[in-house]
């Protein structure tokens, strides 16, 4: 009976795995994707073991010959995988195995698929965090070139959703830009943590081997070894730390999105979005939806769901590796495929946008968005602040019956609530001059948003050259 059980570890067993057992005990139908990582990770453990002398070297040369045939079988996709052989690593060696023979038994030398999949994740993740970063560094220059664009163009500003003050739209979009310049520095922030090496770990305690662990180390790109075997195979909080990166990212980009289907709409109708990144409907001729900020907005929910997977995934685990750390891999791949599919799309749609100022400007005109303006002009004129508002408060009140802006109003009716007012008011009633006004670092004037975003192009690059 023996003979029937798994050929990994089947020595102790008397009889072979239950069917549903080994179906639902294995992870290969999804971590196969860890493929590549898995044989890198390989080819680095068999060269230091040759360094050490574990291997001679032509048990190395046949692993690493026999390890690229396995890999061009799976990028040809003309891999037999298996079930029964549980994971993406047993079913590598496996088959290693069957090419070069009793030498493919020797791989797993000094090792122990605890620290072998702890290293492939952090091999894979640290790959996808260079690619998200990559994505998130054009999101980012589409904005500031967009924002330079927009820079004079005035939108109101909204508090509660309800018309405040003007801004300009370029202000706008570099607010978008701070929030993801603050994700961006997260991620890379998380891959520091993510780039550190498990292997050498084995299963838990370490190995009897004279392994060098700097070696390996080195040959996969890690900036070190980790400390402390058990923890080294047992913990996946770089992955909480990426998912938590994710849920802030889609946070934003749902906020953004949220704006962008506002905007898109005819009550707003500040922006059009090309018709590339919309679609239509089957029923209603007329629309024209947009799709795109609608997915990225409604994807945030399983981004954030993840998150609390992993999270509750760890809780509780007593050291070392449990086999509860398998079920870290599907929502870490969701994760990385939702992250770069809604960050392809915002970086391909950012610069497509195309802002309608002069529906801008006049939704800006509505809703007395520079009555600000003429408070802080009284108070420059020797009112009080409580005074002013006051004042301003009547002369809207006076808007809201007549119909009309305060810069529609002659200087005898505003002057008819404070004798204070002098015809040069009319200069900061304009919606042009209530946002030049504004004229300081993180304000909305049009000057300070082209130096903001000069600054952020300056960031960026830096930023970019330090990764
Ligand atoms: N498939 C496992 C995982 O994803 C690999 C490690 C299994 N180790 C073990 N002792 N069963 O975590």
């Amino acid at each position: 009976m023996s003979n029937t059980t798994n050929q990994s570890w089947g020595g102790r067993f008397s009889e072979p795995t239950d069917a549903f057992v080994a179906r639902f005990t294995a992870s290969v139908d999804f971590d196969r994707r860890l493929y590549h990582h898995d044989i890198r990770g390989s080819i680095a453990h068999a060269t230091m073991l040759e360094r050490v002398g574990v291997l001679t070297c032509d048990e190395r040369e046949a692993i690493v010959q026999g390890l690229g045939e396995v890999e061009r079988e799976i990028d040809a996709e003309q891999f037999p995988w298996s079930v029964e052989l549980e994971d993406v690593h047993m079913n590598i060696e496996a088959r290693l195995t069957e090419k070069i023979g009793i030498t493919g038994k020797k791989l797993h030398t000094g090792r122990s698929r605890n620290d072998q999949i702890a290293t492939d994740i952090r091999l894979y993740l640290r790959d996808e965090i260079d690619i998200v970063a990559a994505e998130i560094a054009r999101l980012r220059e589409g904005l500031i070139e967009l924002a330079t664009r927009e820079a004079d163009t005035v939108m109101p500003g909204f508090t509660h959703l309800q018309t405040a003050q003007p801004v300009t739209f370029g202000h706008h979009l570099l607010a978008w830009q701070e929030m993801l310049t603050r994700d961006h520095e997260r991620l890379l922030d998380c891959r520091k943590r993510v780039n550190v090496m498990p292997l050498g770990a084995a299963a838990l305690a370490g190995t009897t081997y004279p392994i060098d662990r700097h070696v390996t180390a080195d040959l996969l790109g890690f900036e070190r070894p980790a400390e402390n075997s058990l923890d080294a195979v047992s913990d996946r909080d770089f992955a909480i730390e990426f998912g938590a990166f994710a849920s802030t990212l889609l946070m934003h980009l749902s906020r953004m999105s949220e704006e962008l289907v506002l905007w898109t709409s005819a009550q707003f109708d500040f922006i059009d979005l090309p018709d590339r990144f919309c679609t239509g409907s089957s029923i209603m001729p007329q629309k024209k939806n947009p799709d795109v900020p609608e997915l990225v907005r409604g994807k945030t929910g399983r981004v954030y769901g993840h998150l609390m997977g992993l999270l509750t995934l760890m809780k509780s685990q007593p050291l070392a590796y449990n086999k509860d750390n398998q079920e870290d891999k599907e929502p870490l791949f969701d994760t990385v495929d939702t992250v770069q599919g809604c960050l392809k799309a915002f970086a391909d749609m950012v610069p497509a946008i195309e802002a309608k100022a002069g529906n801008m400007f006049e939704a800006a005109r509505k809703g007395f968005s520079t009555a600000t303006d003429l408070a802080d002009y009284l108070v420059r004129a020797g009112v009080a602040f409580r005074d002013a508002h006051e004042i301003v408060g009547q002369a809207v009140a006076l808007g809201l019956r007549e119909q009309k802006d305060l810069s529609e109003m002659s200087l005898d009716e505003l002057r008819q609530f404070s004798d204070a007012i002098q015809a040069d008011v009319f200069e900061v009633l304009t919606l042009e001059g209530s946002v030049a006004a504004r004229n300081h670092i993180g304000g909305t004037a049009p000057d300070q948003v082209r130096a903001a975003a000069q600054r952020a192009r300056d960031a960026l690059a830096t930023l970019q050259q330090e990764a």
